[in-house]
């Protein structure tokens, strides 16, 4: 069984991207084929980025490389901002390098009129430098506040449950034949 890592990406603790959060780990705790582990970067001390002749990583580097290094797949619910994604994922991906590698990514996005779509696809550039799998479905929530009702619920939910769904089973089915491939025959970048 995989162990998935979700990372939650927006920086402003409370904001729409824990509302999501707790939606799609509602989804995903209901599956009896993944194990669940969750990054919040509103609540994640975020290390600087090495200069490659310090004295190493330090503890936040580490502990965020022993994060990374535990899981088999990763979901990144991300928002857009200025048709990026937010600088904190990028500090998390930057702080952490061959740990990533190998395994797969799906992405959960949202946002204005684009759902945060422009924020994943500059994410799958990110991720193809650090040997990551981008998957090709997706989950994203357009005009968000529109979407969920004042305790956070999904007004119509069958469409983003069923894109969950896809999702979750692609990124299954890559966490599990890429963690054999790695175990059958070490992965070097
Ligand atoms: C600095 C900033 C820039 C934004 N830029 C965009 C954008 O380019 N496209 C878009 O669709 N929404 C944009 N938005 C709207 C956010 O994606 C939207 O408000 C989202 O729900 C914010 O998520 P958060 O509450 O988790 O921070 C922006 C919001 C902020 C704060």
């Amino acid at each position: 069984m995989p162990d998935i890592l979700v990372i939650i990406a927006s920086p402003r603790e409370g904001g729409v991207g824990a509302m999501i959060g707790r939606w799609f780990l509602d989804q995903a705790g209901q599956r009896p084929d993944l194990r669940l582990d969750v990054m919040d970067l509103s609540r994640t001390p975020l290390p600087p980025i090495q200069s490659g002749n310090a004295d190493g990583p330090g503890e936040e580097a580490r502990a965020l490389a022993a994060r990374i290094a535990a899981a088999d797949g990763f979901v990144v619910i991300t928002p857009e901002y200025n048709h990026a994604y937010p600088a904190c994922l990028k500090l998390a991906v930057d702080a952490v390098r061959h740990e990533w590698a190998a395994k797969p990514v799906g992405f959960v996005s949202y946002g204005g009129r684009s759902g945060g779509l422009r924020a994943v696809e500059q994410l799958r550039l990110v991720f193809a430098e650090l040997h990551v799998m981008t998957l090709r479905d997706t989950v994203s929530f357009h005009q968000t506040p529109t979407q969920f009702d004042e305790k956070g619920r999904l007004t119509e939910p069958d469409g983003a449950n069923g894109a969950a769904k896809v999702m979750l089973d692609q990124l299954i089915w890559w966490a599990t034949t890429l963690s054999q491939g790695r175990a059958a025959r070490p992965y070097t970048p």
